[in-house]
């Protein structure tokens, strides 16, 4: 699929205490702060290439307010809003320019989640604390916290997987590279795309909600999957819960680990995985019994890892699957107290 995107470039995320979140981002997370607008905070991974990868902006809730990705050229980001619009059910807007950025155009998808399309997006020059040795590197390798690489993915929560993805495949050329059904249905609850040769830069978990345009977790790259092991070591030490890992995912073959920021968002640790360029792929659709979030199929995920975010009643599927009582919910969705809202594929 020929997609005209090239990389996911930054997420902005609102918090009730910017100021706090943005703490932890750096004192334990390990990121840098590199702008601030009033309580607005920009903050970039060590190995970022843009000037930023996460904005801390002010909100009620935690919540996502874009995903932007970069696209491959400025012709490219023409082409991205023309498929755009020859969808037919959704407008939006351009703006001349952001923080650190040229003109981009936002817009609210069918499933209520805004993206943003960039293509000048001002590249990190490293001051000489902060220059790295090697050519390559944006930046001298940091070992503070965890120390993250750079962004790697989202994961939404929306009312229709099958949905979301085949409209963001057909108008912006993401791969659809796998799913999960239920093992007693074909509900999907899971699903991955991507603009590379990773399982996803973007992911989707079904939401029984009535709230659109929620998120489950935003997710930051290591190299090594040791480092996983260092970060949940170091958080449990600094009084950061870990909500489930380190283990390794099925679908991408990818290690994880999950946290919670102070405003509740979690946030994701990631390493290795597989490479697939197959420009043919064909979405494989896993069950959660072949190990399609927990690779080695022995451990169940705890039931908080079903909160989405801004907070609503209903709950999400995971990358594992559905719980029992959200399972029943889908299955029989008329004969539970819970007012589901799922279109089921
Ligand atoms: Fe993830």
């Amino acid at each position: 699929m020929n997609t005209p995107l090239s990389q996911i470039a930054y997420l902005e995320i609102a918090s009730p205490d910017t100021s706090l979140s943005a703490r932890f981002y750096t004192e334990k997370f390990g990121m840098r702060i590199v702008d601030q607008i009033d309580d607005t905070y920009y903050l970039r991974c060590w190995g970022d290439h843009h000037r930023y990868s996460l904005v801390i902006s002010p909100g009620e809730d935690a919540a996502l307010k874009t995903m932007a990705w970069r696209t491959t050229s400025a012709a490219a980001l023409d082409e991205a809003v023309e498929r755009i619009e020859a969808m037919g059910d959704v407008t939006g807007q351009w703006s001349d320019a952001g923080v650190s950025h040229g003109r981009s155009y936002s817009f609210n998808g069918p499933l209520g989640h805004n993206m943003t399309l960039l293509w000048d997006f001002e590249v990190y020059e490293a001051d000489e604390e902060h220059r790295s040795v090697f050519p390559d590197r944006p930046e001298k390798r940091s070992s503070h916290g965890a120390a993250p690489r750079f962004l790697d993915h989202v994961t939404i929560a929306a009312t229709d997987v099958k949905r979301f993805a085949e409209w963001y495949s057909k108008a912006l050329g993401f791969r659809i590279m796998a799913f999960t059904e239920l093992e007693e249905a074909p509900i999907t609850v899971f699903g991955v795309l991507t603009t590379n040769e990773k399982s996803h830069d973007l992911g989707i978990v079904l939401d029984t909600s009535d709230t659109a345009g929620r998120v489950h977790h935003i997710a930051f790259w290591v190299d090594h999957p040791e480092d996983l092991v260092r970060t949940a070591d170091l958080m449990t030490e600094n009084g950061v819960p870990i909500e489930y890992g380190p283990s390794i995912h099925g679908i991408g073959e990818q290690h994880y680990l999950y946290f919670r920021d102070p405003s509740t968002l979690r946030v994701e640790l990631n390493s290795g995985g597989y490479r697939n360029y197959v420009p043919d792929w064909e979405a494989r659709t896993w069950k959660p019994s072949q190990g399609s979030n927990n690779f080695f199929r022995n451990w169940n995920m705890p039931d908080s890892m079903m909160e989405a975010f801004p907070a609503a009643a209903g709950k999400t599927a995971t990358e594992q699957g559905a719980s029992p009582e959200l399972t029943e919910e889908l299955l029989n969705p008329w004969s539970t107290t819970t007012d589901a809202k799922v279109t089921h594929r």
